[in-house]
């Protein structure tokens, strides 16, 4: 079953002209100017979802503009094409399959049948054997081969099947199981697997080999080497006690040598990016437990609800991706900072980069004619406070605008003294100085000298969306991830791309293939002159 999707150039519509005019017409006014005398302003622009409060005051909109992006999402059928994903239908076009991480995340009970497939009790068939394994684990009933329990779990997968994961476990390390070492494997660099083998003993190491295809290089690769680094001191028949796989691939996973007894499935609608609820998560699971667990999930759902239900006016995905539609086609603003004040979300940057820009760093529409327009912008980060010390500067003043994405956590799980409120203030005065800046008369008053005023004069007029939430728990970290999730959905289908497909990465993995032929001398091959040039000096080097 394939469906039409949102049709044509987006451009096109009538909003995206008046979206044109608005940015013209705003463009010398600045946030501050929007925002002085307007105490209504953070009230009229926040938002409230699954415990997340999202404000958007400190971005360049005004009322106008919010009407106008709505009406840009009507024009384009955003909402319908979200119930079309929902409920099953093909929406990756160009891989013809179904995109259905929400059914990951729904509670029993609720039926959904796709392709003749009774996807909610597969989901929560696969569901229950992660407890049942997690448990084990964590209880000490399930012992490596030498009768010990497991001390270390290694999960070695890459790309999907590694950023959520380490994403996740060092999001949620405060609720975890301090009795059991996490390690996280994903480059093909041999020193990945190596330093992250050297202290741990075989005997008590559980190795997951994630990978929903089962082919990817980095992953066979470094679970072979994992897999001779355990035989070498435990034999063969050891395998099957300190290996498990999780795979959408049940014939590789056999061929590999892992008992399918011992393998946790998902499917071809479940993309690499928007895994880590799924088996991909069974590590996050052995950390916090299947309860924690379901507790995620929950989170992810209690999103999900919001968005399939919550008025266009007060969706907050919804909001969030049009802002970020508003900030690249209307603004041209290239790039998204993502600022977590906190230390648990230090890995949330990396795995947004995966999430927003291997789907929406496209240039065909769906329809196969290439975009006349911008579509995903360049998402980067670093937790505050470290990123001040660092590219803040650029941020405050250089010559590129950058719109960043600060996330507050209100209750530190670690408090020590003022910490806490020393790092909130940080949050609070980097996107406060980032929307408003500081004027050169305001750096005269202070007594700063002449000559000095121009260098200290702070441009502001850098759109900041400010998240919110009570507390880092696995239920908020769930909604988290599935507001960003369904934001991208929302810019996807704004720019009539395939926001679940990832052509771009495969050449890459081909010519490498072909290389490394000639490296290895199993199948010698010239390539371009740089290449061949590239290979005779690193011939040289090794
Ligand atoms: O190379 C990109 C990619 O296909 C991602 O989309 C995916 O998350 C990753 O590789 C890993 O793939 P797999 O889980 O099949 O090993």
């Amino acid at each position: 079953m394939t469906t039409q999707p949102p049709a044509g150039d987006p451009t096109a519509t009538e909003a995206w002209s008046v979206l044109t005019d608005l940015a013209r017409s705003l463009s010398t006014t600045t946030i501050r100017d929007l925002s002085e005398g307007n105490s209504e302003r953070p009230a009229m622009l926040t938002r409230e979802a699954a415990g997340i409060h999202a404000d958007f005051s400190r971005q360049r909109v005004t009322a106008d503009v919010m009407n106008s992006l709505l009406s840009l999402a009507d024009e384009r059928g955003v909402l319908a094409w979200r119930d079309r994903m929902l409920s099953g239908e093909h929406i990756n076009i160009t891989e013809n399959r179904a995109v259905l991480h929400a059914a990951l995340r729904a509670p029993v009970g609720v039926p959904l049948e796709v392709d003749g497939q009774d996807v909610a009790s597969d989901v929560h068939d696969v569901l229950d054997r992660m407890s049942a394994f997690a448990d084990a684990v964590r209880s000490g009933a399930w012992l490596g081969a030498t009768g010990e329990r497991i001390a270390a779990v290694v999960n070695i997968g890459i790309g999907g099947s590694d950023l959520g994961p380490a994403m996740a476990y060092q999001a949620l390390r405060h609720d975890s199981d301090r009795d059991i070492t996490f390690r996280f494997v994903s480059n093909v660099d041999p020193t990945d697997i190596s330093e992250a083998v050297r202290d741990l003993d075989p005997a008590t190491t559980l190795f997951i080999v994630a990978s929903k295809t089962f082919t990817t290089l980095e992953t066979m690769t470094n679970a072979q080497t994992a897999r001779s680094w355990l035989v070498a001191a435990l034999g063969e028949a050891a395998v099957s006690r300190h290996f498990v796989a999780v795979s959408t691939n049940a014939e590789k996973v056999s061929a590999f040598g892992i008992d399918t007894a011992n393998m946790f499935g998902f499917w071809d609608w479940v993309g690499g990016r928007y895994s880590m609820d799924s088996a991909i998560g069974l590590s996050t699971m052995i950390a916090i437990g299947s309860t924690g667990f379901r507790d995620l999930l929950a989170g992810f759902h209690a999103m999900d609800t919001h968005f399939a239900t919550a008025a266009p006016q007060n969706n907050v995905p919804l909001i969030m991706g049009l802002i970020a539609v508003w900030n690249r086609n209307f603004l041209g603003i290239e790039t998204t900072a993502v600022l977590p004040y906190s230390q648990y979300l230090s890995r949330f940057p990396a795995y947004l980069q995966q999430l927003t820009m291997e789907s929406n760093g496209k240039s065909v529409r769906l329809d196969g004619a290439p975009v006349t327009y911008e579509t995903g912008a360049i998402f980067w980060g670093e937790p505050g406070t470290n990123g001040q010390h660092s590219f803040y500067q650029l941020l405050h003043q250089g010559t590129s605008t950058v719109s960043s994405d600060v996330i507050v956590v209100a209750r530190s799980d670690n408090p020590v003294g003022d910490m806490q409120p020393m790092l909130v203030a940080n949050a609070l005065a980097q996107a406060s100085v980032l929307a408003l800046g500081r004027t050169a008369a305001e750096v005269a008053a202070d007594g700063t000298p002449d000559a000095l005023v121009p260098h200290k004069v702070m441009p502001g007029n850098r759109p900041v969306s400010l998240l919110m939430v009570e507390r880092l728990d696995a239920f908020t970290l769930g909604a988290l991830v599935a507001l960003y999730e369904h934001s991208v959905f929302v810019q996807g289908a704004i720019w009539g791309i395939d926001s679940f497909d990832q052509w771009g990465v495969e050449l890459g993995k081909k010519v490498a293939m072909g290389i490394l032929g000639e490296l290895t001398g199993s199948a010698p091959a010239s390539f371009d002159a740089s290449t061949d040039h590239s290979i005779a000096l690193y011939r040289s080097l090794a």
